[in-house]
């Protein structure tokens, strides 16, 4: 399998690796396909993310693309990082494999599973 240059090196030097405690949003989903499993943890304030991590058990793509993710929300609004897509991740890894493609739609849902869940948590309780 041809890997970019860019997914080997998100893979071998991960940014953003660990754990948030008590974050303002997070996301945890899974490939029941691979088995694979990602967790997002973000830091939000005044709805811009001022800090994301991630925890990823699965595939060098899987943790590339998590590396990514984290790197491409940081800094941005929650508007702007409801706008990632998995082609975004795709394109800044310089492309994936056409098998390992899922591995960048997992790190998209689960950046949007963490925004939701702090968007949740800013709802007016009722
Ligand atoms: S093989 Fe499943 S996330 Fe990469």
């Amino acid at each position: 399998m041809q890997y970019s240059e860019k997914v080997m090196e998100h893979f071998m030097n991960p940014r953003n690796v660990g754990v948030i405690e008590n974050p303002d949003g997070y996301g945890k989903v899974g490939n029941p396909a691979c088995g694979d499993i990602m967790e997002i943890f973000l830091k939000v304030d005044n709805d811009v993310i001022t800090d994301a991590k991630f925890r990823t058990f699965g595939c060098a793509s899987a943790i590339a693309s998590s590396s990514i993710s984290t790197e491409l929300v940081k800094g941005k609004s929650i508007r702007d990082a409801l706008q990632l897509t998995n082609k975004k991740v795709v394109e800044e890894l310089g492309g994936l494999p056409a098998v390992k493609m899922h591995c960048s739609v997992l790190a998209e849902e689960a950046i949007k599973l963490a925004i939701e869940n702090y968007l949740s948590k800013k709802q007016p309780q009722s």
